[in-house]
């Protein structure tokens, strides 16, 4: 009746001891008390069962080159967008699938099934564009591997940028990027953002912006944004990504600004380790943290997700690929602490981010997809305190990922404990 049941898991809506039964590849019961049996089981222990991790802002073509050719010194923005420029003629087809292909196992093991990410699109050979491609097909039994034409140099700014951009869409790539803070004027970035809109209600694709990642409170493009994807009927099916001079705008201006946000249905994306690392950089003290305004958003019913942009690249020499890692930090820059705030930012790593990128039967629900992960952890609080071990990762009804629990869970009375957990990964002890 089933291929997989599991057993006495802790649900995200504080439901526990309860079954859950996957057929095929879909979810097809959660029940408290499953009969059945003949089927696989894993004991969940009374641990935390939840859908997939998704990441909807990450950059694929640079991830692990730290180092390449040289480290960022400064630790700055600036410098990483030029220490890529340094890098980028020396990228090869074969080096950028190696390093993506070295990511996703890596993602796989943290529960992060789906990731978006830009592709640059500066250097008109667009050899990052035809390796991620191949990546995305390379991946998909396991990872949703999105891509968005990211031109990194500036849509305008760049020798051959607007070619560039509408060739790596012609190839496939399937989202519309931009940078309007990057390009030479605030005119040229207003512009871009009018540009890149058009193309994108043209061709029936999705937008995703880096979109006023600075300090500056007068970058105010998101404004932009929010009005072209209203006049081009683009609701729901753009993502602004950063918006950190929200962070330094006057709040009689945002008390305009969030309303339109809210209006265009834009999914706003924060990178909480990028922005707290890049961000008040100029600052002496106070300085700023710099991530846009999270609550704020949120209270105003704008779909929020985090991204976890980088990971040992020019622009962050950190990172994991663990999307607790960033909703933790998360937690701390916007000081979102209380019972409900954490569970608002467990969301902002899971459904509202599968809202972001338009998953369909993504959710712990009956018929939904059977993709889900067993954290070593009892609850939302828990996991985003501990980070802890993802023990099961599950994609189309299949255990594809198994970490061995972490010892000693002196603080989890009442369960299991771990060393039950983990006899099936110990040695044996040799009969005498
Ligand atoms: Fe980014």
């Amino acid at each position: 009746m089933f291929d997989l049941i599991i057993r006495n898991a802790n649900l995200l809506d504080g439901r526990q001891g309860i079954d859950l039964g996957l057929k095929g590849a879909k979810i097809t019961a959660i029940e408290k008390s499953i009969a059945a049996t003949g089927g696989k089981e894993i004991d969940a222990t009374g641990r935390l069962v939840s859908p997939p991790f998704c990441d909807p802002h990450f950059h694929m073509d640079a991830t692990l080159s730290l180092g390449m050719p040289r480290m960022n010194v400064s630790g700055t923005l600036l410098e990483g967008i030029a220490l890529w420029g340094e890098l980028r003629p020396l990228l090869t087809k074969e080096a950028l699938i190696e390093r993506a292909l070295r990511y996703c196992d890596l993602a796989v093991s943290q529960g992060l099934l789906y990731i978006r990410s830009h592709v640059d699109t500066s250097d008109p050979r667009l050899v990052t564009a035809e390796a991620l491609l191949e990546v995305k097909e390379k991946v998909a039994p396991y990872i949703d591997l999105q891509l968005v034409a990211f031109p990194q140099d500036g849509y305008y700014r760049a020798p051959d940028g607007v070619r560039s951009l509408e060739r790596a869409l012609d190839m496939g790539v399937g989202i519309v990027g931009g940078i309007p803070h990057f390009e030479r004027t605030m005119e040229d970035g207003t512009c871009s953002v009018e540009a890149l809109c058009r193309i994108a209600a043209d061709r029936g694709l999705p937008v995703d912006m880096h979109c006023d990642e600075t300090d500056d409170p007068m970058s105010r493009h998101i404004e932009t944004l929010a009005a072209q994807t209203v006049r081009f009927g683009l609701e729901g099916r753009v993502a602004g990504s950063h918006l950190t001079s929200m962070h330094s705008m006057d709040n009689y201006y945002v008390s305009k600004l969030i309303p339109l946000i809210a209006e265009a249905e834009i999914n706003v994306i924060p990178n909480p380790l990028i922005n707290i690392m890049l961000q008040g950089r100029h600052d002496t003290y106070p300085k700023r943290r710099g991530m846009t305004r999270v609550r704020e958003l949120m209270a105003a019913g704008v779909n929020v997700s985090f991204g976890h942009d980088c990971v040992m690249d020019p622009w962050y020499s950190m990172g994991s690929g663990d999307m607790l890692e960033v909703a933790h930090m998360a937690i701390h820059v916007a000081q979102m602490a209380g019972i409900e705030d954490k569970r608002k930012i467990f969301d902002a790593i899971t459904v509202n981010s599968a809202k972001t990128m338009g998953l369909e039967g993504y959710g712990l629900e009956i018929g939904c997809n059977a993709n889900l992960i067993v954290l070593q952890a009892a609850d939302v609080t828990e996991a985003l305190r501990l980070k802890p071990n993802r023990l099961f990762v599950i994609k189309a009804g299949k255990v594809i990922a198994r970490t061995a629990p972490r010892i000693g869970e002196l603080f989890l009375g009442g369960r299991p404990t771990s060393i039950d957990m983990a006899k099936d990964y110990l040695p044996q002890t040799p009969q005498r």
